[in-house]
């Protein structure tokens, strides 16, 4: 069992590295992920490794393996169903109108773990809205995981990870098989750049986005770690863009300069329009 004192180091690098809150009671967790990582890394149990971890300057490469073994990465294809149904009967079709001079989306997916969330939203578009085939759409899709964006820029997936989520139909379209595992199709591949980012880091310079997806990763923060990174992405959203957070999550009384706004069965968020 970890000991209170290293659990408290782990609890500590944990919040400094990626803003992850572990509550008190997470030891069975810390543990289960942990122990493979100080293995792995030549230990021969979790505690001689967190002995030398305090022997390491900080922050480390350690230090942020071990932020990257604690995230949370489950996802799925077109998670919860409403956001995507929403985007393809109302969300894109107003911005479509809006954007017909430029010809062009920008869209962030801010941790987006394997993949299936990117993917989910370049399926959309290139199944639903033929018109947009000669526009320039750019998905960026970030995480702070460099383990989940191999996976997500390699775009192959497991049985269970294609049958979570994605209708058959939009499978055999979008992807080819191979062996026991699905590939990408190269034409929705291409519309995702994968890029390690983490939000409570510092970033690189961004564009201006129609769309945020933040989905599912908030939760993982406190609320001032919260209002920090809903207060950093609003030079980043164009004034008549949406931002998607996950099912359990708002910015109802976290931030201002933010309105939940109702499509179909999901609420997504606006930029509140402040005085010029
Ligand atoms: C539960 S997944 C959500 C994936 C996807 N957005 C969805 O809703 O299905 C949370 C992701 O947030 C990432 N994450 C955690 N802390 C982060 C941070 N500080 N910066 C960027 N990504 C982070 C994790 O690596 C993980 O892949």
């Amino acid at each position: 069992m970890i000991t209170h004192r290293d659990f408290e180091l782990v609890r500590a690098v944990a919040f400094e590295q990626a803003a992850i809150v572990l509550e008190r009671g997470k030891e069975y967790l810390v543990e289960a992920r942990l122990t493979p990582l100080a293995l792995r890394e030549g230990f021969p149990t979790l505690s001689s490794f967190l002995s030398a971890l305090r022997c390491q300057p900080s922050p480390g490469l350690l230090h942020s393996k071990i932020a990257e073994s604690l995230t949370t990465n489950e996802t799925s294809f077109f998670r919860d169903g409403h956001p995507f149904e929403a985007l393809r009967r109302s969300i894109l079709p107003e911005l479509i109108a809006k954007r017909r001079a430029q010809r062009r989306l920008t869209i962030w997916s801010g941790a987006c773990s394997t993949g299936q969330e990117p993917f989910s939203i370049a399926i959309t578009i290139r199944e639903y809205f033929p018109e947009l085939a000669d526009w320039r759409i750019d998905i960026l899709a970030t995480d702070y995981s460099p383990s989940v964006l191999r996976h997500a820029e390699d775009g192959r997936y497991n049985r269970i990870e294609v049958s979570r989520g994605l209708p058959p139909g939009l499978r055999e379209k979008y992807f080819v098989e191979q062996g026991d595992e699905w590939q990408i199709a190269p034409e929705i591949r291409s519309m995702v750049e994968f890029k390690q980012l983490n939000l409570i880091g510092s970033w690189p310079a961004l564009p201006s986005f129609d769309l945020i997806f933040l989905r599912n990763v908030m939760i993982y923060f406190d609320v001032k770690t919260k209002r920090s990174i809903l207060d950093r992405i609003r030079p980043f959203l164009r004034r008549d863009g949406y931002l998607f957070l996950g099912s359990s999550e708002t910015t109802l009384n976290i931030a201002p300069h933010w309105s939940a706004v109702t499509h179909d069965a999901t609420v997504v968020y606006k930029l509140i329009p402040t005085p010029e």
